[in-house]
């Protein structure tokens, strides 16, 4: 069955059965690896990816409920959307074995897209459903919380470059937390 697909802003058609979960599709038909198969049961977040916005696991969903939504992978997210989250987890050294990160990464975007400064327990419900065996979780949450400021930091001072103000870390209680 004939599919048409918009992922990551680039319209497609696949040509499967629609049943297919959405993971597969965009691995096996788009050749887009970013997204990892983890459990294939919804259980641990390694598959997710944005459905219209929201974060979904791509393994629990057939393409089909996908066909008429715009979907985002790890690769197409917004420079900046990402680059806070990406340059915090660096700064952070979050990833161990990094198998787990790309669907980390989805749940904190949409996290922030909701809650531009969430609070811890903002933070542990967004990510509760992303599991990490390396068990990385306190460093997340202070990721989080760092690109937390740096975003807000780059909304209120679009020509600062460089790192987060030790004004702006306090503010989302990075600093001392
Ligand atoms: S692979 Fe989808 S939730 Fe685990
Ligand atoms: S960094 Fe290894 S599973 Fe999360």
């Amino acid at each position: 069955m004939a599919i048409k697909l918009t992922v990551n802003g680039r319209s497609s058609t696949v040509d499967v059965p629609p049943d297919t979960p959405l993971l597969w599709v965009i691995r096996d038909e788009l050749n887009l690896h970013g997204t990892k198969y983890g459990c294939g049961i919804g259980q641990c977040g390694a598959c997710t990816v944005h459905l219209g916005g929201q974060p979904v696991r791509s393994c629990m969903t057939p393409v089909s409920a996908a066909a008429n939504a715009h979907i985002t992978t790890i690769e197409g997210l917004a420079p900046e959307a990402a680059a806070p989250l990406r340059q915090a987890w660096v700064e952070m050294d979050v990833p161990q074995c990094g198998y787990c990160q790309a669907g980390q990464i989805m749940s904190a975007v949409a996290l922030l897209a909701k809650h531009p400064n969430p609070t811890d327990q903002d933070i542990d419900e967004a990510m509760n459903g992303n599991l990490c065996r390396c068990g990385t979780y306190v460093r997340i949450r202070k990721a989080i919380h760092r690109a937390a400021a740096a975003k807000q930091q780059a909304e209120q001072n679009p020509d600062h470059e460089g790192g987060v103000s030790s004004r702006a870390l306090a503010q989302v209680g990075v600093v001392n937390s």
